[in-house]
């Protein structure tokens, strides 16, 4: 059903299609246990009975209309104490697919949300959920779990949209796959060639620069989103007393 044709170096030249499972995440990072599962492998599914999000959410996607996989990376060139790397070239790499289908219209939302703007507001397309895990002070394993939204019709959480929904069009899903595993592996591979990808995640950034209102536990407050520090930080002007802060994922939230 899915075939990688495009030309990787190695992202889906091991690819996995399961029917169903429970979460393509935790598949993986199961599988990730044997020695030769390669670099660059790729579990798909066309449902998941426990798809995982970020802060312990559910992931819901309809049976079949979506992609929902796994990449598995070992990324041990990227110092532990500064992971957000792998977000940024991970975001940057599904930006690039988005962008070629909406052009100008997706932004990426920190730490790496996709984000649709466009008539009835801004709404979320993509979710990506990165876990790695670490073996002698080196990253061993880094799943990469994308959730795409590509023909799904109907949503009942009114902030998520499709390609179908913003394009009036069904999109092949396994050209958006190959576009995919082509686009995270150009970035992964310049990230792992030292460039410097940040100033083009700021560059596409949701809401960078702009007045908007966050959230901190109950309290809300306006800021102005800055930039996003080595450690992966979200720096905030809040403009009630001019003063910078820097905030990890959960200590801050969009409202
Ligand atoms: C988020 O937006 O909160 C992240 C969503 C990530 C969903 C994907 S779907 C494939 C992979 N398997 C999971 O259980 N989650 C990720």
């Amino acid at each position: 059903m899915y075939k990688i044709t495009s030309n990787t170096l190695f992202t889906g030249n091991q690819l996995i299609y399961l029917a169903e499972c429970y979460s393509t995440n935790d598949v993986l990072a199961d599988l990730a246990k044997q020695p030769n599962l390669t670099e660059g492998s790729v579990i798909i599914t066309d449902s998941q009975t426990a798809g995982r999000g970020q802060r312990g959410n559910v992931w819901e996607a309809n049976p079949s209309k979506n992609l929902t996989l796994s990449i598995l990376y070992k990324p041990a060139f990227v110092q532990v104490q500064f992971p957000f790397g792998l977000n940024v070239a991970v975001s940057l790499g599904i930006f690039d697919v988005l962008n070629e289908y909406l052009p100008q219209k997706v932004k990426i939302k920190w730490p790496n949300d996709m984000i649709v703007s466009a008539n009835g507001g801004d709404k979320k397309i993509c979710g990506i959920l990165i876990e790695n895990t670490i073996k002698n002070n080196q990253f061993e394993n880094s799943i990469i779990g994308i959730g795409l939204n590509v023909n799904q019709t109907n949503f009942a959480e009114t902030k998520a949209t499709s390609l179908f929904q913003q394009m009036g069009n069904e999109v092949d899903k396994n050209e958006v796959l190959n576009k995919l595993c082509a686009c995270i592996e150009a970035r992964y591979l310049a990230l792992k060639s030292g460039e410097n990808l940040k100033e083009e995640y700021i560059e596409n950034l949701y809401r960078f620069n702009e007045k908007a209102l966050y959230k901190i536990e109950d309290e809300h407050f306006e800021g102005i989103i800055k930039d996003v520090d080595e450690y992966g930080r979200l720096i905030v002007l809040h403009t009630s007393t001019n003063e910078l802060n820097a905030y990890s994922f959960k200590e801050i939230g969009f409202v």
